[in-house]
């Protein structure tokens, strides 16, 4: 796979991508080195990603808990003090060695220690390869708030190695596979239908590569999300209101990120097809190909309408109302919708029948 090239990010694929790290790394002159990990990464992950270099740096690790509920700013405070301590200064890299969690915050860290030191992100998960890692998004959450707090500040170097998704389970492979789902819906019918026919997430890796091409194109023409790249929040406004109640819910099982946004595609997806003309057929189409892979979650009354209310917080409200990024048909997206409160409601009773 070729290298996709934008901005000051490169983008490098399996072996090509430890050609250009080292090469980066000889060229750049780096003071010190240090990777962040989790316990998971550090345990599967790290061994590979050092035994594939080809000489020995000297690197120091830093290790933060794995979780959504430590992207938080007393996670960062560790890790920048942890930095100081292990005397990094403004030519030292971070590499970043994980999903979502460790990309964005680990992102956010290197952003803001010392006004900004270079980070490279190395996604673990198929959710941060297709998503997280891509586009510069950095930050933590704030409470039960995700990603209150960042920063858009693109990596230096994302390299995908694909045989860290062997370290995955099902459920968590599954939770990418919403994500590149939405790269279809938002820009692309032939791909949709290419992953309509996927029959078990263990055949993705092949579509890697366009999922970040299409993500790696809308943020070159928006980096900063004024309006474009605004259609990567498909299924996101609903959906992330969905994965903080399950997060807050002490008494339901949390969802990951892309199981919450799985829901929230087929509900936009009702809401596109009574506000901006999406077709009965391809809103059918979607329901049928998302259930497929995500098993249906049970919404009581009481949840709907607690999920209703979380979305006035939600990070893409603006001006005191809710926005949503709609589709006109599948692979065309319109961004700046508002929708009223009776089709929130009528969204769930679909996603029930
Ligand atoms: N995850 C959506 C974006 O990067 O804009």
């Amino acid at each position: 796979m070729e290298s996709i090239i934008s901005f000051s990010t490169q983008i490098h694929f399996n072996y090509l991508g430890y050609e250009a790290l080292e090469s980066h790394l000889k060229t750049s002159n780096y003071s010190s080195i240090f990777i962040l990990v989790d316990e998971n990464t550090k345990e599967h992950c790290l061994p590979i990603f050092l035994a594939s270099l080809g000489r020995n740096y000297n690197i120091e690790i830093i290790e933060i808990s794995s979780g959504e509920i430590n992207k938080s700013i007393a996670t960062c405070l560790k890790v920048w003090e942890e930095l100081s301590k292990k005397g990094a200064d403004r030519q030292s890299l971070l590499i970043n060695l994980g999903g979502g969690v460790i990309t964005d915050l680990g992102g956010f860290v290197a952003s803001t220690y010392r006004r900004g030191i270079d980070f490279i992100n190395i996604p673990t998960s198929l959710l941060a390869m297709v998503d997280a890692s891509v586009g510069g998004k950095t930050g933590v959450d704030m409470g039960m708030l995700k990603n209150q707090i960042g920063v858009i500040n693109q990596p230096n170097m994302v390299l995908i190695i694909p045989k860290f998704l062997n370290t995955l389970d099902n459920r968590q492979l599954n939770s990418g596979f919403a994500e590149m789902l939405k790269h279809g819906l938002i820009t692309s019918e032939p791909f949709w239908r290419v992953l309509k026919q996927v029959d078990s997430v263990d055949q993705l890796e092949e579509h890697i590569y366009e999922s970040i091409l299409i993500k790696n194109e809308i943020v070159r023409q928006d980096p900063r999300e004024k309006s474009l790249r605004k259609i990567l929040n498909f299924g996101h406004t609903l959906g992330h209101a969905i994965e903080t109640y399950f997060l807050e819910n002490t008494e339901r099982e949390s969802l990951l990120h892309g199981e919450a946004i799985a829901i929230g595609m087929i509900l936009e997806g009702y809401l596109s097809h009574q506000q901006t003309g999406l077709g009965i057929n391809q809103l059918e189409d979607i329901k049928k190909t998302i259930c497929k892979h995500f098993k249906q979650v049970d919404f009581e009354d009481k949840d709907i309408h607690a999920i209703i209310d979380l979305l006035k917080y939600d990070k893409k409200n603006s001006h005191g109302s809710i926005y949503f990024v709609l589709l006109k048909r599948i692979g065309e997206a319109q961004i700046d919708n508002r929708v009223p409160d009776d089709i929130l409601s009528q969204a769930f009773s679909y996603y029930k029948e």
